[in-house]
């Protein structure tokens, strides 16, 4: 993270566009906050991933969420599209128009977390295999340079950008959709909160694709159970097994045999990432606040005067 944080650092003073790609079923929860931090000022296009996997309606939400955003423009590709450099390159063009030409060619710096499809696209870009797909994350790449055209570059982020979970709910998401590595989270969790999303939001998609009725109205213990159930994932004493079970959420989930779905709308998003924030805040706080107390013992600093004291002093 260090080495991509330092790359990225060396590179933001000469480029001109920052491309993110996110998931389009959780744009908000794939966004990497500290990107944002680290290329602030910069002109943004925000690349809705996988699109084929999301729903289009919240897709197009998002982009209008995006689009509203100064010197964000937002656009959603998926695999499938056999050239998706003319749409990149002319959105490029749009948010930096000074930019073109050999004598001021477009630098342009692509970035993404682990996952959301970043190699297979510039495979595609470059028309060869140019970065390896599926690759392990936490392996270091050398910062390549792809020539899109001859006054275009696209350079892409060596190393690995983690997201960084700022609240519960965006660490679910980014399980559910496979950005985080398989022995990183509780499978069983993970289903529960994706079902509890999803028999709220796309109840008949539960239905559907689980032979259930009434999913709305079961709890997530219940609706897992049953899902177990009509699976045959059961052990010992026709218990259902609920690893098991919740492996098959997860992997139906990510292969979209639910339907394209979407964990997540900007409006939800931001409600979650304000409370996020706030705890955020006061984790800092109490982390300042020990701090304080451990350089008072090591007299560093003066300690603070007692409740009451400077009331009695200025009475004096
Ligand atoms: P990364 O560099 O950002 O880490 O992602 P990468 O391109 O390696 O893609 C991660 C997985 O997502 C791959 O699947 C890839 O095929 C899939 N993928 C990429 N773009 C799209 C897309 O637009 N739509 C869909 N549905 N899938 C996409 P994999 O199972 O990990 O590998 P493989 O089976 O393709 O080898």
């Amino acid at each position: 993270m260090h080495l991509t944080r330092k790359a990225i650092a060396e590179r933001i003073k000469d480029i001109d566009v920052v491309i993110e790609l996110l998931d389009a079923r959780l744009p908000g929860s794939s966004a990497n906050p500290m990107l944002a931090d680290m290329t602030a000022g910069k002109p943004s296009l925000k690349v809705l991933n996988k699109q084929d996997l999301a729903d289009p309606e919240r897709t197009e939400m998002w982009l209008s969420h995006f689009n509203g955003m100064p010197g964000v423009r937002a656009l959603a590709l998926d695999a499938s599209m056999v050239a998706p450099a003319r749409e990149l390159v002319s959105a490029c063009h749009l948010l930096a128009p000074n930019r073109g030409g050999m004598a001021k060619p477009m630098r342009v710096l692509i970035c993404g977390i682990p996952n959301v499809g970043k190699s297979t696209l510039i495979n595609t870009l470059k028309g060869k295999r140019a970065a390896k797909t599926g690759d392990e994350a936490g392996v270091t790449k050398i910062e390549q340079r792809i020539t899109i055209a001859d006054d275009f570059y696209l350079y892409d982020t060596p190393g690995v950008l983690w997201p960084r979970i700022i609240v519960a709910k965006t660490g679910y998401n980014l399980a559910a959709s496979g950005a985080i590595g398989r022995n990183a989270f509780n499978e069983e969790e993970v289903a529960l909160e994706l079902l509890d999303y999803l028999r709220r939001q796309y109840p008949s998609a539960l239905e559907a694709r689980f032979k259930l009725t009434g999913v709305a109205d079961k709890t997530d213990e219940q609706l897992l159970d049953a899902i177990g159930r009509k699976r045959g994932a059961l052990q010992g004493g026709a218990r259902v097994n609920l690893q098991k079970a919740a492996e098959i959420v997860i992997h139906e989930f990510r292969g979209a045999s639910l339907g394209r779905l979407t964990l997540e709308t900007p409006h939800e998003f931001l409600e979650w990432r304000a409370v996020g924030e706030k705890l955020d805040a006061e984790r800092q706080l109490k982390k300042d606040a020990i701090e304080h107390a451990r350089l008072v013992r090591l007299k560093k600093v003066p300690r603070p005067p007692r409740a009451g004291a400077r009331d009695s002093e200025s009475s004096d």
